[in-house]
């Protein structure tokens, strides 16, 4: 049963605009998307707002040529909201805190371009940045932009490998990272991640830049790293700046790598004119923000959300960004997002619920909360994994705002689906990731492709072409691009999950149809992780699937068969397959479970049988699949992992 907020004064669906918006559209998408390229400052107007001809399934604001820094940041200054704070970064974890007006922001990012001028970086040049929650990751992401060079942020949970093959994809001319990160108490070198990284990678940057961090100097390599405060100091004596370069609205801006159904990351390419144009319509259209107001996305740069609603959105819109290194719980607890939201007057909030989650099992009744001063507080937002009802109902509760759920994926750069604040909030629907935003034609497919009736499970589908600020192509691998998104269901993109949409026209996200798991709103391969565990020698074979988390919504559970012979003990092993994940992927992976079983449960062809342990896992009814090969292996892992047969 589809349950709506009950909450005194919900909103009513007529008083919104978005069904009236939406249906302008969907029938006339060119002149929609025209009149939202006026929120844009372009350097040549585009020729076409969409070209159907050009790209694999069309370009959108084909022949504009625009400036993404000049956007976020110059335009601001030259229309007076130079003193307006642009950034307030808040660190816990270093007890820094530093407003960055507009005006500062162009300082900054004017005299870094200038570095990055002079190590040779141009338009098109790839540049990696490898850095955790500072100002200077946001510098470092629209002085690229200035320059037209194509930026590629990597999350610094990840590993030496991972950030190798990163960095053997885009090829930077120039790494930017910091020396060090900090996890709560913990503070991890970065530097060593990266010297480790290049070595493995055969593609070597020209320089790389490095912001010491006094938690943790790094070492520079004489000849390839220098320091970054130096560089930036002398471009300062010398006077040195830079103007933003006119590129093409289809040029890429950034490259951002995802998790694809192997152990290779996916290159998402995000071109400059439509994204931008999509951005601004969201700040207001869907979270309803106005300039000048401050929005805070708790994330992380090195994720879509953080570089749409850390970095661009929110400064193209000329709103102000908070940036927080910090953790929803334990720095130094459960209030400190209510203390942010206070503190900087925080307008609307976007989070994931595993964050929300983590604080609800600190302070159940939201006690801290009552600390904090939260008038300006309007909306909550959420997104990266399926927002449980009990969660959703819980932070209206405590918070007294609406709580938003909202729908997306790396490859969209922003939200596919969402409730529309700005155009007149519609009621909430409790599991619903909302009504699709203009420019998304969702539909519910089934295996042959065929729409299925309203309430009717399937493959969740966007017909083509994808609104401005979506995927164009993968990084240089076109024929990936189309085998993994296009080839299913032609004339449409596959999302890769499921779920259905109700009579209402809400969308309900129910789950991935592919190997991919969400773990604390972190997308993550269960495939990549495999590969991983096969490399271990005493591993004959393993599968690897997603488990329900009371915190982080699922976690990885590798289960291994060791090969005939081997001598080690199996716990012994397990400890070491999940060292070696740590290691190979990175410790956002977070697999701290393996379970050593006799044999893998398959079908007759073959096909290890993911979905069934997954249930066994998850304490959910089974039955045993028609197709299985010897029905006793499921009860050997039920076994295992100590469960009942359900
Ligand atoms: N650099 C280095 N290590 C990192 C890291 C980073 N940027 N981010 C996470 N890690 C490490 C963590 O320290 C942790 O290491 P550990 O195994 O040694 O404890 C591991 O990766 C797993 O991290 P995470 O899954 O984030 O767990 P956590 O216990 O540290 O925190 C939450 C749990 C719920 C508080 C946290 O996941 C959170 O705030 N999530 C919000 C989700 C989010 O921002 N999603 C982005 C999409 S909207
Ligand atoms: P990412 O590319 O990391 O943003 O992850 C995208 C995937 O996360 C989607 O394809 C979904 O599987 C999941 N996801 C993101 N937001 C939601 C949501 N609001 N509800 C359900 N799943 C979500």
């Amino acid at each position: 049963m589809i349950q709506k907020s009950g909450a005194a004064g919900a909103p009513a669906a007529n008083a919104s605009s978005y069904f009236s918006i939406r249906e302008r559209a969907m029938r006339n998408p060119e002149e929609f998307w025209k009149e939202a390229a006026q929120g844009i400052d372009w350097m040549r107007r585009p020729a076409k707002i969409f070209d159907a001809s050009a790209g694999v399934y069309g370009r959108w604001f084909e022949g504009g040529r625009l400036n993404a820094c000049y956007n976020a940041v110059d335009r601001h200054v030259e229309r007076g909201r130079g003193s307006q704070p642009a950034i307030i970064y808040d660190s816990p974890v270093t007890g820094a805190k530093r407003v960055i007006s507009y005006n500062g922001l162009l300082a900054e990012v004017t005299l870094l371009a200038a570095v990055l001028h002079d190590l040779g970086v141009g338009k098109g040049d790839r540049v990696v940045i490898y850095m955790p929650m500072v100002p200077e990751a946001a510098f470092a992401m629209l002085a690229c932009a200035r320059l037209g060079a194509i930026h590629s942020v990597v999350f610094g949970g990840f590993s030496a490998r991972e950030l190798a093959t990163r960095i053997a994809d885009v090829k930077p001319k120039v790494v930017l990272a910091a020396s060090c990160g900090i996890e709560g108490a913990r503070i991890v070198p970065y530097k060593p991640l990266l010297d480790d990284a290049l070595e493995m990678s055969e593609a070597k940057p020209g320089a790389c830049v490095i912001l010491q961090r006094p938690q943790a100097e790094a070492k520079l390599c004489k000849g390839r790293d220098h320091d970054w405060a130096t560089l930036v100091d002398r471009a300062r004596a010398a006077g040195k700046s830079v103007d933003c370069v006119a590129v093409d609205a289809t040029a890429p801006l950034y490259v951002l790598y995802t998790s694809g159904t192997t152990g290779k990351p996916k290159g998402v390419v995000r071109d400059t004119g439509g994204y931008l144009v999509a951005l601004n319509w969201s700040m207001k259209g869907l979270y309803g923000i106005r300039p000048g107001e401050v929005f805070w996305t708790a994330s992380d740069v090195g994720w879509v959300v953080g570089h749409s609603y850390i970095v661009y959105a929110p400064l193209v819109y000329g709103a102000t960004s908070v940036l927080y290194e910090g953790k929803p719980v334990s720095t130094p607890d459960a209030g400190a997002f209510w203390r942010v939201i206070s503190e900087h007057g925080v307008k609307a909030l976007f989070t994931a619920p595993t964050a929300l989650r983590a604080i609800r099992k600190e302070d159940p009744e939201g006690k801290l909360i009552a600390k904090y001063d939260l008038k300006d507080f309007r909306t909550l937002f959420l997104a990266g994994e399926r927002a449980d009802p009990e969660t959703i109902q819980w932070a209206e509760k405590v918070l007294k705002v609406p709580v938003i759920d909202h729908w997306w994926q790396t490859e969209t750069g922003w939200a596919i689906a969402g409730n529309p604040v700005g155009l007149g909030q519609l009621p909430v629907k409790y599991g619903s990731t909302g009504v699709p935003m203009p420019g998304y034609d969702v539909q519910i497919l089934d295996e042959a492709g065929k729409q299925v009736p309203a309430g009717t499970m399937g493959s969740v589908a966007i017909k083509l072409p994808l609104a401005p600020g979506c995927l164009p192509d993968l990084w240089r691998d076109e024929a990936r691009f189309r085998s993994s998104y296009l080839e299913d269901f032609p004339g449409y993109y596959r999302t890769g999950d499921a779920g259905f949409i109700d009579a209402d026209g809400y969308i309900f996200v129910m789950g991935r149809t592919d190997d991919i798991i969400n773990v604390a709103g972190h997308r993550l391969s269960t495939g990549g992780m495999e590969e991983v565990i096969a490399m271990h020698p005493a591993v004959a074979e393993c599968a690897v699937i997603g488990v329900k988390d009371a915190i982080k919504g699922e976690i990885p559970c590798g289960f291994i068969v060791l090969k005939s012979g081997v001598s080690q003990s199996p716990i012994d092993i397990e400890k070491e397959v999940v060292a070696l994940v740590r290691e190979k992927i990175g410790p956002v992976a977070a697999f701290k479970t393996v379970v050593t079983v006799g044999r893998l449960p398959k079908t007759r062809s073959g096909k290890i049988l993911r979905g069934t342990m997954k249930k066994i896992a998850d304490d959910e009814a089974w039955t045993m699949p028609a197709t299985i090969e010897d029905a006793t292996v499921l009860d050997e892992v039920a076994d295992a992992l100590g469960k009942t047969r359900g």
